[in-house]
């Protein structure tokens, strides 16, 4: 019995369109007889009824028909079926119209009339024809998916290069940041003996004009000179050698007093430019573990930029408030702010826009903020001024 090959108890089906119904009937005992199962369409639109209904493998189609010609019958049966293969019947053998309906995706033509043994070869050559095409295209189909893979593999690939390069950067860029800010520690281990000398003599002096003046708003000044010089040894001395130090760290520490201290130390600054100070703290904030003294230092440095920024006159306003279990505090200065191809650069240690700064403010601050497992950064900076945004976590 004749089959196609894979499903052995199922028999090769052909639909067999003609106008002829002798034909029809002719045809379709040969081809039972050989072990097809036909099907027969005396016009095309019945037959392509039969061809989505039972998917045969094999269509024979008349080529003169009256309804609609079969050469449009063959390209529609193509594009809606292209696994069913077609074999033409004519009565018109010459070469052109052989050439058109090859052209149109016949897969063979017939003469009529034809005998019974050369019509059933020539179906199975086509079958055979057949079972080969479309065993490639499968081949070719996997072939497409494979290649499709590997492409989205190469894709995940050079993603995840991409990923370790920058990963690897920012590792890079952090090693030179501390790097740099060992470079600080060892070159203010050096200069630190340079300038407690001095300081000391500003110290003793001020201690002498103490002795002479009565006048209140002198002794004032001169008592906040010495609180100063007291604050830049401290400073030094915490510069020199942070890991000898015993910090004093307390698990008590009230962020909005250790703001209104560094504030207080502006005050000449405040005062001289007039310049407008909020302290808007929405609640009085849960306790932070650190040391105060260290802790300022970070609001000190803020505000020297802050200062430096508003040469004349602004506002400077501190925000504090608890979100999420931290502290949170947003710094705002109403001054020239930081220019957009140097923002990325402003923690990095030296580096300064300033004709005499030292590029250590930021970087010390950031570090501090780092110890206490805070975070800081620029969360706004515009020519109308910059907001620096810390959080700290709560006490529990
Ligand atoms: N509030 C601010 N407004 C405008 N620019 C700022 C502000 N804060 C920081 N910057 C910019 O960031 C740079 C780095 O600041 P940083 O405090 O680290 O160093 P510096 O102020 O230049 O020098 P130093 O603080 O060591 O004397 C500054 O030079 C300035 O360009
Ligand atoms: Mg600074």
């Amino acid at each position: 019995m004749l089959t196609e090959s894979g499903s052995r108890n199922s028999k090769i089906s052909v639909v067999i369109i003609d106008d002829d119904r002798n034909i029809l009937e002719l045809t379709s005992l040969i081809l039972s007889k050989n072990g097809f199962q036909p099907y027969i369409a005396d016009r095309a639109n019945e037959g392509f009824e039969l061809i989505s209904r039972h998917s045969p493998e094999l269509v024979l189609l008349d080529y003169m028909m009256p309804e609609m010609d079969g050469l449009s019958a063959l390209q529609q049966i193509k594009t809606r079926f292209p696994d069913t293969y077609v074999v033409m019947l004519t009565g018109k053998g010459n070469e052109e119209v052989a050439v058109e309906l090859m052209k149109s995706g016949a897969s063979e033509y017939i003469l009529k009339p034809f005998n019974n043994n050369n019509l059933v070869e020539r179906l199975k050559n086509v079958l055979r024809i057949r079972e080969i095409e479309l065993h490639n295209r499968e081949l070719q189909k996997q072939q497409e998916q494979l290649l499709f893979e590997i492409e989205q593999w190469n894709l995940e690939l050079q993603k995840r290069v991409r990923e370790k390069s920058e990963a690897l950067q920012n590792v890079q860029g952090e090693i030179i940041q501390s790097e740099k800010l060992a470079a600080m520690g060892y070159l203010s281990a050096g200069m630190a003996h340079e300038i407690r000398n001095p300081l000391n003599s500003i110290s003793l002096f001020v201690q002498l004009m103490r002795q002479t003046t009565t006048e209140p708003d002198q002794l004032e000044h001169q008592a906040k000179i010495l609180k100063e010089v007291d604050r830049i040894d401290s400073i030094i001395r915490k510069l020199l050698d942070s890991s000898r130090r015993n910090r004093v760290i307390s698990s008590n520490v009230q962020i909005d007093q250790v703001i209104d201290n560094a504030i207080e130390a502006f005050s000449p600054q405040i005062e001289s430019r007039k310049i407008q100070v909020d302290r808007l703290y929405h609640c009085i904030p849960p306790p932070i573990t650190a040391d105060p003294t260290e802790l300022g230092q970070i609001f000190t440095n803020l505000f020297l930029n802050a200062m430096d920024a508003m040469s004349r006159g602004g506002r400077l306003a501190i925000e504090v408030f608890e979100k999420d279990g931290r502290v949170v505090v947003r710094v705002s200065d109403s001054g020239t702010g930081i220019a957009e191809d140097v923002l990325s650069n402003i923690f990095e240690p030296f580096f300064s826009t300033k004709s005499r700064g030292t590029g250590m403010g930021l970087p010390v601050a950031q570090r501090i903020t780092r110890m206490y497992e805070g975070s800081m950064e620029v969360e706004y900076s515009s020519p109308e001024g910059t907001t620096f945004r810390l959080e700290f976590p709560a006490c529990q």
